[in-house]
């Protein structure tokens, strides 16, 4: 009797878990028709954060990008990619029209939990000494021969409103880090204290504003030119868009699937509504004229004042020959670094994406109550690499409380992350016949052993349920997109190519995520349109792709000689 009460209560307790695993995935489904609800959700909040400031929960921020990459960019550039666990530095060597990238170098170094959520300096000087001794070990064949000073590209992931592609605020942190008082804070800036802390030869300072360059320009006659120190920031997004551009022409769309997910794209000027009255290229310039101007007048009004007492018509033509002409070279070399265009590269920040239709479990509920942001990033906490592991420990704990592992819960199971997203990939993807992976993992991370292949199979089934959401999910995004550019049907007549430019950790491991997107981005297109559209991956895409922004934003020109 005692034996068979004990297999009763065995298979009650597997009763309960199978129970639970079938309502996690009930409430994880993704049928078609909630995904086109979900796209049409985006391209609704797409329009909202273009036309104001605050409009949606997604920020859909102005990148001041204006032009991307033509291949042309020649010369020695570097770049710094900070935006998840890891961040790297790396040079690479331009070679102008068909040279392509010559060569390149990078390192990358982890981040210490303890730096991101410390102190802003400690962070930022944790960067800029691994930068200040990357830079000393540059080798002569990259070393620049002219006597222009580097110029680095700044991959910052995370939420920037900026003011220029040489400045921006922090708005929040996400994916892991927490450091309050830089939140508001010019990250550029952060940097450039912490690049001089560091006595780096590579002095980068805030781009002088041109309005001032110009004014300098006309009355000291000084080359506006050398009054700049450049150091462009860009997010991971807009950086892999660049990439992907200077590899494929037809790129248009970025994404990144990482440790948090984000995408970039580009934008009709006339379709940002919120960017009216900022019109920072083309206003800039005007206003920077009508300064110049205004200045010709005061010191013409005084000049002439002088020539009413003095007499001396010969020194007034030539003194005013002279402004007009540093005027027209100033505006002249404004309009050359500073064409009006009419794109602009819009960084959605679609991590902080929410809606009614996003299939939520009591899970993600909880996580995300218990996270370092709560009620923010909400469809990057579904979608990405950073959470997709904890998901899965979520569901597997609750499991395990109603016995699932045996009489006790296993107590590393209790421990959050502890499950990474790259552990999930390997047991998804175990093909051996008695999923050793699953076992292994199980014991090596949880120190879970005994398990019976029953138990590994419900376990593999429960990352295929997390990861497929996920990879449906971010489908149904990019459909928003492809659908806000109007790219999501055929027009007449028009032969149009698409490719999305794709990046990251998530996307470029694991392979049943990658798989799922894929086939689903394909059923939400229908056969047709499909084959209009096209996913590459661009790697490396955020830290080349900002040494290529700072290189097409270069305000010095290669010696060509
Ligand atoms: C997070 C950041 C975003 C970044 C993305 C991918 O969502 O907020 O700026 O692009 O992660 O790294």
């Amino acid at each position: 009797a005692v034996v068979i009460h004990r297999k009763m209560k065995k298979s009650g307790k597997w009763v309960k878990a199978m129970e639970i695993v079938k309502e996690f995935e009930e409430s994880c489904r993704t049928p078609i028709s909630k995904l086109k609800q979900v796209a049409d959700a985006m391209t609704v909040e797409m329009h909202a954060g273009l036309a104001s400031e605050g409009g949606s929960k997604l920020k859909m921020l102005i990148t001041y990008v204006d032009s991307l990459p033509t291949g042309d960019e020649k010369g020695l550039f570097y770049a710094l990619d900070l935006g998840g666990t890891n961040f790297r530095v790396l040079r690479v060597l331009l070679g102008g029209k068909d040279g392509g990238i010559l060569k390149q170098q990078f390192k990358e170094v982890s981040i210490p939990p303890n730096k991101m959520t410390g102190s802003s300096a400690a962070l930022f000087d944790y960067i800029a000494a691994e930068l200040a001794n990357f830079v000393a070990q540059e080798e002569d064949d990259f070393k620049p021969t002219s006597g222009r000073p580097r110029e680095l590209g700044f991959t910052f992931s995370f939420p920037v409103m900026q003011t220029s592609i040489a400045s921006g605020t922090l708005l929040r942190w996400t994916k892991g880090f927490s450091i309050d008082e830089t939140v508001g804070q010019d990250v550029v800036a952060e940097l450039t204290k912490a690049l001089e802390r560091q006595g780096l030869e590579m002095r980068v300072s805030a781009l002088v504003s041109l309005c001032y360059g110009l004014l300098l320009s006309t009355v000291y006659d000084l080359d506006i030119l050398q009054l700049t120190f450049e150091l462009d920031t860009v997010n991971d997004t807009v950086g892999t868009l660049a990439g992907g551009k200077y590899a494929n022409n037809d790129v248009v769309v970025s994404v990144i699937l990482g440790t948090g997910s984000n995408a970039a794209y580009v934008e009709r000027a006339q379709a940002i509504p919120k960017w009216h009255g900022l019109l920072p290229k083309s206003g800039e310039m005007v206003s920077s004229l009508l300064i110049a101007i205004s200045k010709l007048c005061y010191l013409e009004s005084a000049v002439s004042v002088g020539h009413y007492y003095v007499s001396n018509m010969v020194y007034s033509s030539s003194f005013k020959f002279s402004c007009i002409w540093r005027i027209l070279r100033g505006s002249y070399s404004i309009l050359l670094s500073n064409h009006v265009s009419d794109m602009g590269v819009i960084n959605m920040e679609w991590g902080n994406f929410r809606s009614s239709h996003l299939p939520l479990t009591e899970y993600d509920q909880a996580l995300d109550a218990e996270s370092l942001n709560p009620g923010e990033q909400i469809y990057e906490k579904v979608i990405s690499g950073m959470y997709l592991g904890e998901i899965f420990r979520r569901v597997l704990y609750r499991m395990a409380k109603e016995g699932f592992f045996g009489d006790i819960v296993p107590p590393k199971l209790k421990e959050p992350f502890i499950l990474g997203t790259p552990v999930m990939s390997a047991m998804h993807h175990d093909t051996s016949p008695d999923l050793k992976v699953v076992a292994n993992n199980l014991k090596d991370i949880l120190e879970i052993s005994n398990t019976s292949l029953k138990m590994r199979k419900v376990i593999v089934q429960l990352c295929d349920i997390i990861a497929t959401r996920g990879a449906r999910l971010s489908a149904a995004g990019l459909l928003g997109i492809l659908k806000k550019m109007g790219r999501d049907t055929i027009k007449e007549g028009e032969k149009q190519k698409t490719v999305i430019a794709m990046d990251g950790g998530l996307y470029e491991h694991y392979e049943e995520y990658r798989n799922s997107l894929e086939n689903c981005l394909k059923e939400l297109l229908g056969e047709e349109v499909s084959k209009t559209i096209k996913i590459e991956h661009s790697n490396d895409g955020s830290g080349i792709g900002a040494a290529l922004l700072a290189a097409s934003h270069s305000q010095y020109l290669e010696d060509e000689s």
